[in-house]
């Protein structure tokens, strides 16, 4: 999962005369950043254009810009949103008879690479402000 974890600044320059509680903590921080990121799933971007290909392109189309109004597009969208959103299909927390048929079969890890593949795809939506 790059980008996703920010320690601290401080972490990253230990500095001589700060070095006893701070560092402590960083390296904390640190151990549980790295717990987190191995247990998070890292992201497969050609496994997730595979799953795209077969299950989701006939909506969203590869490119995530589907020209159906009722699907929304998915291209360029932040990936923890689509993951997030795939999660709570999958859960029921968000509720639509068609999505939820789609997500109910995908496992965390082809949650995190189509969520990485069609946030990768070059953004259409433009923002007004
Ligand atoms: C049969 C058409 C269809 C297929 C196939 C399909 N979707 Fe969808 N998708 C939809 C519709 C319709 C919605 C809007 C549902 C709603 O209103 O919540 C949607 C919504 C979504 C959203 C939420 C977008 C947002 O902006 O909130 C995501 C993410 C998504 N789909 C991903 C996928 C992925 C990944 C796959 C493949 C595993 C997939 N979809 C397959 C029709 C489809």
């Amino acid at each position: 999962m790059r980008d996703h974890l920010h320690l601290g600044k401080g972490c990253a320059k230990p500095n001589a005369k700060k070095f006893g509680r701070k560092t402590v903590a960083c390296a904390w921080l640190f151990t549980i950043a790295v717990g987190v990121s191995s247990s998070a799933l890292a992201a497969d971007l050609e496994s997730g254009k595979k799953k795209a290909q077969e299950v989701c392109a006939a909506c969203h189309n590869m490119n995530g810009v589907s020209t159906i109004p009722d699907y929304p597009k998915l291209a360029g969208q932040h990936p923890d949103y689509l993951a997030k959103t795939l999660r709570d299909y999958k859960s029921g927390a968000r509720k639509n008879a068609i999505m939820a048929g789609f997500a109910a079969a995908l496992t965390p890890q082809d949650i995190e690479n189509l969520a990485a593949y069609y946030a990768a795809q070059p953004a259409v939506l433009a923002s007004k402000y």
